[in-house]
């Protein structure tokens, strides 16, 4: 990574939203072959949040978890630079963002969709960091929002029981470069394996042909669930390692580690190959699920509530999923 900052940049404020509706392990149990008892030793998880009823999408989640994030620091929306939205679940394949400016009344904010499954919010920061850090904006809103549970098979019980909706979002402001608490990062891409964690594209539906042109849909997630474990717990180590050596701190220097939300047993390994204690690791995913490109901001953001996070703890973020995409940032934690 080459560094061109001319000045820093911090997080000022956090938010986050999830539906009303929770469906629990014993619920999932009437609908797939499954128990409350093999998802919580497998996963961790006990319930997930769904957006249930035909009037609500992503942008409500992404629009309340802003609105609180915003309201924390009175901060008026017109002073909002830029959006990025993290989701690999819009309502407009020509992207969301731009309905989250409006209802937000952003109206001097650019805005745009970021798709990178799991690592989106990750790869939000890092972005945002980028046009904060080189003097181009001053305040830079982040979320990442999905709500897969419309794109998961409810009657495949390897994928149904993982996920569930949420948003969380993040104000980034730019600051002093002595002030600056994004401090590194790492990212990765293979698209080799982008076969083990995918919502295909499905050009079978309908043939025009006069056009000798195929229409479809996209198809329910499909998951090779071993080897998505394999990859994570494999490569997050790795990119923590590269992150931290290049910043030249070490693991005893990691007060929290943040992953994205995918499995206690991947959160448990990763902490473990790195010889990090476990009493380290934020977890909130036995009631949320796997909430993909909203996992990390929720989780942040339920910990600073919480007060688990104190002024100047380094944190160190990863996510990881589809593409296959992973990554890691790392963030000295001011207070605002
Ligand atoms: N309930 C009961 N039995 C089940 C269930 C279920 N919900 N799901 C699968 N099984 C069965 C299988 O059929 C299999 O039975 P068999 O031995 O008779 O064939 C057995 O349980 C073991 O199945 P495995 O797939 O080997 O189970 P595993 O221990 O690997 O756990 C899991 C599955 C939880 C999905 C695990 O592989 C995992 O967590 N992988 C990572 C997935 C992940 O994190 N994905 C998200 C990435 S982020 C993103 O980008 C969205």
């Amino acid at each position: 990574m080459k560094s061109f900052m001319t000045q820093g940049a911090k997080i000022l404020s956090t938010g986050s939203a999830v539906p009303d509706y929770s469906l629990s392990n014993n619920q999932i149990s009437e609908i797939v072959q499954t128990s409350d008892e093999w998802i919580v030793t497998r996963t961790g998880i006990k319930e997930r949040r769904l957006l249930t009823g035909v009037n609500q999408s992503i942008v409500d989640l992404a629009v309340l978890a802003s609105i609180k994030a915003l309201d924390k620091i009175s901060m008026n929306p017109s002073e909002i630079d830029l959006i990025i939205l993290a989701t690999s679940t819009p309502n407009d394949l020509f992207g969301s963002a731009s309905q989250v400016q409006s209802k937000i009344g952003a109206i001097n904010a650019v805005a745009f969709d970021l798709t990178a499954a799991c690592s989106g919010f990750v790869l939000g920061i890092v972005t945002a960091s980028q046009f904060l850090q080189n003097g181009s904006y001053r305040n830079i809103l982040v979320i990442g929002a999905d709500t897969l549970s419309k794109w998961i098979d409810w009657s495949d019980r390897s994928t149904c029981i993982l996920f569930g909706d949420a948003a969380g979002a993040t104000i980034i402001q730019a600051c002093s470069k002595e002030n600056n608490s994004i401090l590194n990062f790492q990212l990765n891409t293979d698209g080799h394996y982008a076969n083990y964690l995918s919502i295909l594209y499905d050009h079978k539906n309908a043939f025009n042909p006069f056009l000798n042109l195929y229409q479809g849909a996209f198809r329910y997630l499909s998951m090779n669930g071993k080897e998505v474990y394999k990859f994570a717990v494999s490569q997050v180590p790795l990119s923590i390692l590269k992150c931290i050596n290049s910043l030249n701190i070490s693991i005893h220097d990691i007060d929290w580690l943040l992953l994205h939300q995918a499995n206690e047993r991947i959160l448990t390994a990763v902490a473990e190959k790195l010889s990090i204690n476990t009493s380290k690791i934020i977890s909130n995913l036995s009631k949320y699920g796997n909430t993909s490109a909203a996992s990390i901001p929720l989780a942040l953001d339920e910990a600073l509530q919480t007060k688990k996070i104190s002024n100047n703890d380094i944190i160190v973020v990863s996510g990881f999923g589809a593409g296959l995409t992973w990554g890691t940032v790392i963030i000295k934690w001011n207070e605002f």
